[in-house]
């Protein structure tokens, strides 16, 4: 699809859904006033993050005292099918995480309730998923309706069916699912930031997840190598993060 095809189909998915209209205003702020703020602080924080960063593996060790065990062959056979699930989902979105590092979060705090923001066919859900189905806990994730693609109905088309009575998907933007959802759970055990990587989006969501996060909960971020918002939140909060190097990106991690 070209470009203006792409601009002019999405800007289309915005005009049909007024209850994204706010974050169609933001977007358009953005683009015209603050287009650098994406990459701002980036080279900081690079060189920061590759002086500390350590594995995965390495990191569960460290922060959770658990051996690392690979979610795949720990569930085989829901994985296989979630692997077939995404081959066939006829639009493209954003790939999976640190299944792991997630998972083990979820089963070291023993959650009860995760926050996620970014789905896309829901890898990093799945992991949570796995981990909260054993306590009945509840996943509240925000995504973005893939609007360019008419995709809004395949997000999360990966999860196992029977780790759908845990999950609550808000299909807005942030800034408009965030709040509801903090409305449902005020005392998060685990939180995963994957959504919005502009500076101003992380910083705003960063604060605003930090304070419902129990003591002893984890927050977890990925690609924090995009700018400084997440090593600038952590030095703002006296946070001395672990940064695990994961498929040349940085993912910044904390227990509270
Ligand atoms: C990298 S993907 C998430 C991948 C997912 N966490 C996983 O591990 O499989 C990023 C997702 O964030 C969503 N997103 C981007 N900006 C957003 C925003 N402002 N509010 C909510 N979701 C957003 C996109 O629609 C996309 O699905």
């Amino acid at each position: 699809m070209s470009e203006l095809k792409r601009v002019a189909k999405t800007l289309i998915g915005y005009i049909k859904r007024p209850d994204l209209y706010p974050e169609l205003g933001r977007k358009i702020i953005k683009n015209i006033f603050n287009r650098q703020s994406a990459f701002k602080g980036k080279e900081k924080t690079n060189l920061w993050a590759s002086k500390i960063a350590i594995s995965q593996e390495n990191a569960i060790e460290n922060l959770f005292k658990m051996p690392f065990e690979s979610f795949k062959q720990k569930f085989s056979v829901d994985f296989l099918e979630a692997e077939k699930a995404q081959n066939n989902c006829p639009i493209k979105m954003g790939g999976a995480g640190a299944l792991e590092l997630l998972y083990s979060a979820c089963e070291f705090t023993q959650a009860k309730s995760v926050v996620e923001t970014g789905v896309a066919y829901g890898w990093s859900s799945f992991a949570s998923l796995q981990s909260l189905e054993k306590r009945n806990g509840t996943l509240y994730s925000s995504d973005m309706p893939y609007l360019g693609q008419d995709g809004d109905q395949f997000v999360g088309c990966i999860v196992p069916e029977k780790l759908r009575k845990n999950w609550k998907l808000f299909r807005h933007a942030d800034r408009e699912s965030l709040p509801k959802i903090l409305k449902e759970t005020q005392k998060i055990d685990v939180v995963h930031y994957d959504s919005d990587k502009s500076y101003e989006g992380m910083k705003w969501a960063y604060e605003t997840l930090y304070a419902p996060l129990k003591i002893g909960g984890v927050f977890i971020s990925d690609d924090i190598n995009d700018n400084s918002a997440f090593q600038d939140f952590c030095e703002s909060k006296n946070i001395q993060p672990t940064v695990v190097d994961f498929e040349g990106k940085y993912v910044g991690i904390f227990v509270k």
